[in-house]
């Protein structure tokens, strides 16, 4: 999909235009009057007709009929015209455009540009566009895309202090190109867990990092023996699909700075989670294809850095495996060693993702990261605290935790600070191993978070996110369809950028 920057007129050769407006402007929305007088007045009675006010999130759809270019023309309600107005508004455009076969998209924006709102313009047609139809086909197929988005800004000169029309253009492409990351995060959620396994993940990261210049190691099977990462080996060794582990490096171009920030992820990877010899009941098994949705955050990750290119050290690592039951998986009552040399007593295989983690942040924490931050789809516990459209946040450092609230506010994701209660650490002692990897069932996300924090080493700035509602959507979001969603990369990126921009 191309999305420029330029001038939107009646005339304009577009299949749809659509208006952003707010509650405050619509009266004397300019741009209304303009297409309304094109169409002999039949847009300011329709709206007086439908007595729409441009409300948040609501929308009047029109079809001019051959009396403009444009076979529809869509006022959307942003509530604030602020970047979450913005990129949801934009989102719907798109969608809906697709939906009523459009090609060509025009979309005007309701106030005065900022280089933020025009991100997020750009963030918005993107993420609102996407469809997972690889595998429909015939009839199934959508029969048209939208292939090309036209931005207007409703002013030349910007209201905003120090924002330059110049960098507009710059805006609107990194909106994009942040939203094409979330996307191919979707994309890795969406596919079926027969398609990706840890092998074929592994290689679909190798391969975008190689496509980007970006460092990428791969260890096998082998290799994850041998290097003495005995959890993510226990929770694998059930599959036929061999687990993998994956280490991406980002370096900024130009010499070695003194100085420069390091920021390291690390992601669950469970191509497939069925429990294990712990099996999960049979209804909702599937969608625990997404249950390495927070491994696809390390892979968005890197895609967005080489578009961003942040004055950051950036490490994208994630574990994958698949949790399935065999003759040869693991089993409750195992003890295993760790990476970190703790061993764990084995209780339930499905709470198999805070093993693979372990080993994952015993790594990650030997790279002496300035900050450590896991995504993971954890638990179902976390779903029942939050809903299934907030994250649960933990941190071992309440400042680190205060600055990722606010870039999940700039990022329209919902999260919540969640607390490590100290007192529940106790359900997790074991008659004869270093540690049991659950404990009581009641606060089960907390004692997830208690469990990781185990492994961090030295590490005394790291969050976990713990994802498992938002990963994956049952109904369609304000900026995409049922399925993966992406969530927590906008979030991410808007940290990563402010921590880039600190002394
Ligand atoms: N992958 C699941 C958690 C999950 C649940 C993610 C729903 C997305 C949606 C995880 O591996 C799991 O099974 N957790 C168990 C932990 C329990 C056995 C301590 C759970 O939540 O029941
Ligand atoms: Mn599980
Ligand atoms: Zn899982």
């Amino acid at each position: 999909m191309k999305v420029q920057l330029g001038p939107v007129a009646a005339n304009g050769a577009f299949d749809v235009v659509a208006i952003l407006c707010t509650e405050d402007s619509l009266a004397k929305d300019d741009v209304v009057n303009a297409f309304d007088k094109a169409l002999g007045g039949a847009l300011r009675a329709l709206i007086k007709q439908e007595e729409w006010t441009a409300k948040k999130d609501s929308q009047l759809a029109f079809s001019p009929a051959g009396k403009i270019p444009a076979k529809r023309v869509y006022l959307l309600g942003v509530g604030k015209d602020d970047a979450v107005g913005v990129r949801n508004a934009c989102a719907r455009a798109s969608k809906n455009a697709n939906a009523d076969k459009a090609k060509t998209l025009a979309v005007v924006l309701a106030g005065a540009p900022s280089d933020a709102l025009v991100r997020a313009a750009g963030e918005g047609v993107a993420l609102g566009a996407y469809r997972f139809a690889k595998y429909l086909t015939g009839d199934r197929k959508p029969k048209s895309n939208v292939a090309s988005v036209t931005v207007a800004l409703r002013e030349a000169k910007p209201a905003a202090k120090g924002a330059k029309p110049a960098s507009f253009a710059s805006a609107l492409s990194k909106g994009v190109a942040v939203a094409g990351a979330v996307n191919m995060v979707r994309d890795l959620v969406n596919e079926p867990p027969n398609e990706l396994y840890p092998e074929t993940f592994a290689a679909r990261a190798k391969s975008l990092c190689d496509a980007h210049k970006i460092k990428c190691v791969v260890w096998d099977h082998k290799k994850i023996q041998a290097e003495g990462m005995k959890l993510l080996h226990a929770v694998g060794r059930g599959s036929r699909h061999e687990p993998r582990f994956v280490h991406m490096t980002y370096t900024p171009k130009g010499p070695a700075k003194k100085g420069r920030k390091k920021l390291v992820v690390v992601g669950k990877g469970l191509t497939f989670d069925s429990g294990g010899l712990c099996i999960k009941q049979a209804a909702g098994m599937g969608d625990m294809k997404c249950d390495m949705a927070g491994a696809a955050l390390s892979v968005g990750l890197m895609a967005a850095v080489s578009a961003l290119e942040p004055d950051l050290e950036v490490h994208a690592i994630f574990a994958a495996a698949e949790n399935m039951p065999d003759g040869n998986a693991y089993r409750p009552g195992d003890i295993w060693g760790s990476l970190d040399g703790k061993s764990v007593e084995i209780i339930n295989t499905d709470a198999e993702g805070r093993l693979v983690l372990a080993d994952a942040l015993t790594y990650a924490a030997k790279l002496e990261p300035d900050v450590l931050i896991d995504h993971a789809t954890l638990t179902g516990a976390c779903m029942i605290a939050l809903g299934s459209a907030t994250a649960g946040m933990y941190s071992n450092d309440d400042a680190l935790a205060a600055k990722y609230v606010k870039s999940a506010k700039e990022a329209g994701e919902s999260l919540w600070h969640m607390p490590l209660i100290e007192d529940l650490r106790d359900s997790m002692k074991s008659d004869c191993a270093d540690l049991k990897h659950t404990g009581d069932r009641y606060g089960g996300s907390i004692i997830g978070g208690l469990f990781l924090r185990e492994f961090i080493g030295k590490c005394k700035h790291w969050i976990h996110m713990d994802i498992a509602g938002p990963a994956f959507a049952e109904r369609p979001t304000a900026l995409g369809p049922k399925g993966g969603t992406g969530y927590g990369l906008l979030t991410l990126l808007r940290f990563m950028e402010s921590m880039a921009a600190e002394k």
